[in-house]
């Protein structure tokens, strides 16, 4: 069945850029994205940043920008990770927006008509040191619910729970650790706890297909069985706020969690005014939904407070919302801390030209439809790629294409043997029924991970297929040319299977193959049936370029945060710099490092250089059956009888250099402070008792 979609992914915040959750988020809904438009649906994906709220107003105030300004900046590097990991978008808007303003507003006033709106004096956390009304997350504290540490003032991060900044317990700002005193404020509050609110959601929730069981579970679990547990929400903040006028509130602003997600309509309104679309129009047709991609920490906000706004704001995409919800990202099974090295940056995996399509396939690989946390691990990363996108898919093509190139003109043959076609049928079907109708049943339910191994068993059967009958043997002897011309045919064909369904995941690589299979596009119709060969028979096709590189694991050993310093390493530092040691120099990659051949050299003799005030001269044993002549600018330091005999560290691959006195085989090593002339002096590196001469140092 072809659906009619609007599909959403949370909306970033603008105050920074986006980190690999971001990332894998939008992977995962732009996989979904490109499958579900591969099965002939109308699909319209939009995202936008979230810029409203108290964090990105200081931001902007630091930097003397407006938050207008501020947003925009972000906003401009948006495109880089989203072109660089192939995430397309049909439009990326901003919460600050007329459309949001209005949108929001209107949906305000409906549910004040609609006596869901009430104001009360209530105490608000106030800064004493800063003069001003706090915003949930400039607040801090521990979470009433679970007592975890250092959570931010609406919602706890650890456990899911969404509360006020006045239940958190010992709270402190974050601006200056004072602690907040209570101001009285009049505020709005959205009356979640209106028996109107826990009748609907109840049935909402427990709709078939509208979300994940357990987060049915998880969630029902916060009505309370008779709704007792639903709190009113204080949606208004107090000026100065970047956010949207409460409408007939002089100096209230609509806290950005209203407002943000109402980001998703009016990205698509203003979608739909660029392109002819009729936003209207889409809101009223039944057949239309919305899929919404969302990690699990935001949960509340997304299925209690906004399903309830737009119901009794009479707002038609209630009925058309679906939620899947997502775990979070983890690096060897923990959370990714940049302080402990595990950070993963977008940018640096692009910067080190790490293939994005590597890790769309390995998140792919390891997505499910389950809220289950998602674990990168380096090691993992580099078999699953190389083992399943290097080692078969990739390899198929890799093994055949050059012969029908070569042999046949670029011609695949024009019929196949029934053999050749039982090959098909053996890759292609499972217990008697196409692969690929189980393959695209996974696909739509978010079973990528079980989607893909069914992709890999095709691919299996198809290496099988070409280790038998080993088109490289067949090439030798011109009386199996027809035989070579069957076998690569029947690979490519299933080649081009498995590229149509490994498409969603691999954008770029399936446009490439397209293109050297001279398909206009790769359509999920011709998994079907005789469509499998029938177009490919006969067909002439281009030259193959090699699709994909092997992921090399020394990239992944640079692709982590660098962890921090410690914080007790500060005072350190500054006693350096007061010695005149240098602070450390800017990261090199241990490729950079490998291309000094560091050698362990003996000094067999040693004496001073007539005319030199600086140096000595150096004669030193590498192990190469050799010596070589070494100056050094040593002689403040050392006396000649001194060094004789003994072990050092020097350079061994440094070009030649000509001195004054003679010509220079390389460089011995010392330590010293910037000047090495001041205190502490100059210390020649002398390697621990058992170093050979000969050596290398690594
Ligand atoms: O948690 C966040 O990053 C929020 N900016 C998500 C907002 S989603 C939607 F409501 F806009
Ligand atoms: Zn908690």
């Amino acid at each position: 069945m072809t659906r009619k979609l609007f599909v959403t992914t949370a909306l970033p915040y603008a105050n920074g850029p986006f980190h690999i959750g971001h990332v894998m988020e939008y992977i995962q809904a732009d996989i979904w994205v490109r499958f579900m438009r591969m099965q002939g649906c109308e699909v319209h994906f939009v995202g936008a940043d979230d810029t409203h709220g108290t964090p990105i107003m200081i931001a902007a105030e630091k930097e003397g920008i407006t938050p207008q300004e501020f947003v925009a900046k972000i906003a401009a590097g948006r495109a880089q990770y989203l072109d660089g990991f192939h995430i397309a978008f049909d439009n990326w808007y901003s919460t600050d927006s007329p459309e949001n303003v209005e949108l929001s507003q209107s949906i305000y006033r409906k549910l004040r008509d609609n006596g869901l709106i009430e104001t009360r004096t209530v105490d608000r956390f106030f800064d004493p040191v800063k003069g001003m009304f706090l915003a949930d997350r400039n607040i801090k504290g521990e979470c009433p619910k679970c007592g975890a540490k250092d959570q931010y003032g609406d919602n706890c991060e650890v456990c899911g729970a969404a509360y006020e900044p006045t239940e958190l317990l010992n709270p402190y700002s974050v601006f200056t650790n004072a602690t907040p005193v209570l101001k009285p404020s009049e505020q709005y509050f959205f009356k979640l706890s209106d028996p109107r609110c826990f009748h609907f959601l109840k049935d909402w929730l427990n709709t078939p297909g509208r979300l994940q069981p357990e987060m049915v579970n998880k969630v029902s679990e916060w009505l309370g069985e008779h709704g007792e547990k639903l709190a009113d929400w204080d949606i208004s903040r107090d000026a100065p706020y970047f956010g949207i006028p409460i409408p007939d509130a002089p100096g209230k602003f609509f806290y950005v969690w209203l407002d943000a997600p109402v980001g998703y309509l009016a990205s698509l309104k203003n979608y739909f005014s660029k392109n002819g679309g009729d936003y209207e129009a889409f809101l009223k047709d039944p057949a239309a939904e919305q899929v919404h991609f969302i990690g699990k920490d935001i949960v509340s906000f997304h299925l209690l407070f906004w399903p309830a706004m737009l119901k009794f704001s009479n707002h038609p995409i209630i009925e058309k919302l679906k939620v899947a919800v997502h775990g979070h990202l983890t690096v060897n099974n923990e959370k990714m801390s940049k302080s402990r090295g595990t950070g993963i940056s977008p940018l640096r995996y692009l910067e080190l030209d790490m293939n994005p399509e590597w890790l769309r396939y390995y998140l792919a690989f390891k997505l499910n439809s389950k809220v289950e946390d998602l674990d990168f691990n380096g090691e993992d990363f580099v078999a699953r790629v190389n083992s399943d996108l290097i080692g078969k898919y990739v390899n198929i093509a890799s093994r055949c294409a050059g012969f029908i190139a070569k042999r046949f003109d670029g011609k695949l043959a024009s019929s196949l043997s029934d053999n050749a076609k039982q090959w098909i049928a053996r890759a292609l079907t499972a217990d008697g029924a196409e692969r690929q109708a189980s393959i695209a049943a996974l696909f739509e339910a978010r079973e990528f991970g079980k989607a893909l191994r069914e992709v890999m068993e095709i691919a299996d059967v198809t290496n099988q297929y070409v280790d038998e009958y080993k088109p490289w043997v067949l090439a030798k002897d011109p009386e199996k040319t027809a035989e070579l011309h069957e076998v690569c045919t029947t690979a490519l064909i299933l080649f081009r299977q498995l590229t149509i369904m490994l498409a969603p995941v691999l954008p770029s690589v399936a446009g490439r193959v397209a293109e050297f299979l001279g398909d206009a596009k790769l359509a999920w119709n011709d998994t079907k049936g005789g469509a499998v060969y029938e177009t490919m028979l006969g067909r002439t096709i281009g030259a193959y370029s090699h699709l994909m590189q092997r992921v090399d694991p020394k990239m992944i050993e640079n692709l982590f945060d660098k962890p921090a310093a410690p914080a007790e390493a500060a005072p350190a530092a500054a006693e350096n710099e007061a010695a005149g040691i240098e602070p450390i120099a800017p990261e090199i990659s241990i490729d950079d490092f490998s291309k000094v051949d560091l050698r362990v050299a003996r000094i067999v003799n040693c004496e001073h250089v007539e005319g030199a005030g600086k140096l000595l001269r150096l004669t030193l044993d590498v192990g190469e059956g050799r010596t070589r002549n070494v100056f050094s600018g040593i002689k403040s330091a050392y006396k000649p009888e001194d060094l004789i005999g003994k072990l050092t560290v020097m350079v061994a691959n440094l070009a030649p250099r000509k001195m004054k006195f003679g010509v220079s085989e390389g460089m011995v090593l010392c330590a010293s402070a910037a000047d090495e002339k001041a205190d502490p002096g100059l210390y020649v590196l002398e390697p621990i008792e058992g170093a050979k001469p000969g050596m290398r140092i690594r």
